[in-house]
């Protein structure tokens, strides 16, 4: 978040039923510090109102270029803009794009920008398919414009198909992501991530409470600084990071396979799983019926994924974590070094798991560093640029 503040971008809404997810782009994006100006296409007047726009942006709306007394919106605005975005933009205002067109201030704004434009489409399946709109699509990305979608789904008109915009939080997203520094462009990185769920019979089983936060942040972050990420993820509530590769997995020995499926092709290995260190020896096939006794579990140690990947002959960059409820210094130092970890990210566990800010320490070769208090997603974008600058020291 920290790389958003201080940009600005301009918010261009055309004229589409979509436009109504303008408004929470636009909170969203103010919520994370970036000066959101907002121009409108008339048409997209009829959609969402400019006092809207203007209350959750805390700026006037500009909608034409005649309305400030020098006529030249379009230049002011579009150079100290650090990006333009539009959404929705509709098939005619991407073929305005694409022919570079300049009959409206959003338009001429785009043709005299200086800065990345990101377009994300939203307009009926037929729309979409044309040949037309796929012609012009291909234009703006030959001409270095960032596409935003569009996704499969139910549209306004009622039918299902391709053209519906990304959600208004996707978008955040992507937006947010073009102004982290892309530190780890091309590095092909394996994250696991969640509890694992070790069965006792049918329909009981040991897991934790790990959420999974952590590690998505950690997926998130990695994809925003333009590493291709796997994450194997044992159950969660959590949606997919937006382009990650996802393996989802209960069990550790599940997780344990994954990983080793992946790990060759693996530039930096990142351990945020809280993986059971231990499973049921002979779990039962059905339930388990009481029969007012005591029941025992024979528990058998699981594979240790972090210990495993670490020790390969060609290991990649390995990153640890580590909780514990006390002590926390002397044990997760104890744990980097007896796995010969580069890089640990210890926390407390009863303050990180399941929260949505946590404090990391980071134990390196150099000493600790303290990440103070935070929400997940600010973390692990500075525990990256940590990881990358270890990674990229490592290699030279
Ligand atoms: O998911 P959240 O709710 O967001 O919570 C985040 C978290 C608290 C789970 C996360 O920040 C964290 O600390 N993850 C590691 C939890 C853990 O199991 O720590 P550990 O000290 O037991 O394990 C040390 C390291 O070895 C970890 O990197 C772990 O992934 C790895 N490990 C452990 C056991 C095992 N069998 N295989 C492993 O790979």
């Amino acid at each position: 978040m920290e790389q958003a503040q201080q940009k600005r971008i301009v918010l261009g809404i055309t004229g589409g039923i979509a436009a109504y997810k303008a408004a929470e782009l636009a909170r969203l994006l103010v919520k994370q510090g970036i000066t959101v100006q907002v121009a409108m296409t008339e048409a997209a007047t009829h959609f969402i109102t400019p006092a809207t726009m203007q209350a959750l942006t805390g700026h006037p709306v500009l909608i034409n270029q005649w309305q400030d007394d020098k006529g030249m919106a379009h230049i002011q605005s579009s150079r100290v803009a650090d990006a333009i975005v539009i959404a929705p933009a509709t098939a005619d205002f991407i073929a305005k794009l694409a022919h570079g067109l300049a009959d409206d201030l959003l338009s001429t704004m785009c043709l005299a920008r200086d800065c990345p434009l990101l377009v994300a489409p939203a307009m009926n399946k037929e729309m979409w398919s044309n040949a037309a709109t796929q012609r012009n699509v291909q234009q703006l990305i030959a001409d270095g414009v960032t596409m935003l979608g569009p996704v499969n789904g139910l549209q306004a008109c009622g039918e299902e198909g391709m053209g519906r915009m990304l959600e208004a939080e996707e978008l955040a997203q992507c937006i947010v992501a073009t102004f982290q520094p892309k530190l780890l462009a091309g590095q092909k990185i394996l994250i696991t991530a969640g509890p694992t769920y070790e069965a006792i019979d049918a329909v009981r089983g040991i897991t934790n409470r790990s959420s999974g936060k952590m590690g998505y942040a950690i997926a998130q972050a990695a994809q925003e600084m333009g590493a291709k990420v796997t994450l194997v993820s044992g159950p969660t509530a959590l949606a997919r990071p937006l382009g990650a590769q996802m393996m989802n997995v209960s069990s550790a020995a599940e997780m344990f396979a994954a990983v080793k499926q992946h790990v060759d092709d693996t530039d930096i290995f990142i351990g945020v799983a809280a993986v059971a260190d231990y499973r049921v020896a002979q779990p039962c096939t059905q339930k388990i019926k009481k029969n007012g006794g005591n029941l025992t579990l024979e528990l058998t140690p699981n594979p240790d994924i972090l210990a495993y990947v670490a020790a390969l002959p060609d290991a990649p960059f390995c990153v640890g974590f580590a909780a514990e409820s006390e002590n926390l210094h002397e044990y997760a130092e104890q744990k980097r070094r007896a796995k010969k970890l580069p890089l640990l990210a210890a926390n407390l566990a009863q303050q990180a798991i399941g929260a949505d800010d946590n404090e990391l320490i980071l134990f390196d070769d150099a000493g600790e560093h303290r990440l103070p208090r935070a929400d997940k997603l600010t973390l692990a974008r500075t525990l990256l640029r940590h990881a990358a600058t270890l990674y990229q020291k490592g290699k030279s």
